[in-house]
């Protein structure tokens, strides 16, 4: 598909990709076009057998994404349109945290609203020294509504995403860090080439119990410590079957790199 509003590279040689919002003019916020095309691109990375790994991040020096396009919103004439366009924010988030490869979101500058929020569902955040995060939508008298409200109790704890929904004022990087939003901080001028390095690390991986890592956790944390640990045994039990299996556990056994082939 052509894309107009973002970019999406493949690194063919390391079976990464790295798809970038591209409306700088706007601080990448995200117009129905942008997240039509998101939706589209991933949907076409998570069929690439030759993609393991992905870096989101945004075009210019100064935003990742600075949230959903105000203009938009503000022209949205009634609830079953704004509902709508809630719905479009979060299937978009699943089906980032739900991809089968990690997504590792590479934080460049303003992290805003529904960029906050799509940052949330990615895997892995690394963030820009220079970056902010936050979740304005009260000053539009609004609240978030790509799944701020669920997220982000979850990553920082219910007092501090009252504070920063109720409060609107965005954070750094080093606060984020500190509260659990960001795991990684690096210069600015060193955040691409980290994403990268990382995804490449990631993509040497076994593709398969990578998502079975991914699923596991994603879906342990949205129940008791019984039903996760049966989620665990069930995807610890299926990698059994994998021809990637066979070949992690009989390279150490000779002492060898593995070559997992993501069967
Ligand atoms: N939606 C639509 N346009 C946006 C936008 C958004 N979320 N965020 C920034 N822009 C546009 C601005 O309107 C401006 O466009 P213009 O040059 O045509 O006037 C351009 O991007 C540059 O932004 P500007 O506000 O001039 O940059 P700044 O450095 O002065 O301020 C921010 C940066 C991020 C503080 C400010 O743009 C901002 O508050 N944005 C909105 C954040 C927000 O509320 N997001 C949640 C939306 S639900």
């Amino acid at each position: 598909m052509e894309y107009t509003s973002i970019l999406v590279e493949r690194e063919a040689a390391e079976k990464i990709a790295v798809v970038t919002v591209n409306r700088p003019d706007k601080l990448n916020a995200l117009n129905l076009a942008v997240l039509k095309e998101l939706g589209a691109a991933f949907d076409e990375l998570e069929a690439d057998q030759d993609v393991r790994a992905i870096v989101m991040t945004g075009a210019g020096a100064k935003a990742f994404i600075a949230g959903a396009d105000i203009a938009e919103l503000n022209a949205l004439p009634d609830p079953v349109h704004g509902a709508y366009h809630g719905h479009l924010g979060q299937q978009l988030c699943f089906k980032i945290e739900r991809l089968r490869q990690p997504v590792i979101m590479a934080i460049n500058g303003y992290a805003l609203g529904g960029g906050l929020e799509l940052a949330m569902a990615g895997d892995i955040r690394i963030a820009a020294e220079t970056a902010r995060l936050g979740q304005p939508e009260i000053n539009l008298g609004i609240i978030p509504g790509f799944g701020g409200t669920q997220r982000l109790p979850r990553l920082v704890g219910k007092g501090f995403a009252k504070l920063m929904i109720f409060g609107g004022d965005p954070i750094t990087a080093e606060e984020g860090q500190r509260v659990g939003l960001i795991d990684r901080v690096v210069p600015q001028a060193q955040l691409a080439g980290e994403a990268r390095k990382l995804a490449i690390a990631l993509a040497k991986k076994a593709p398969l119990a990578l998502a079975a890592a991914k699923a596991a956790i994603n879906g342990g944390l949205e129940t008791d410590l019984d039903r996760g640990c049966d989620l665990e045994a069930a995807q610890f039990g299926l990698l059994f079957s994998t021809a990637d299996k066979a070949e992690g556990t009989k390279a150490f056994l000779e002492k060898r790199p593995a070559n997992f082939m993501g069967a």
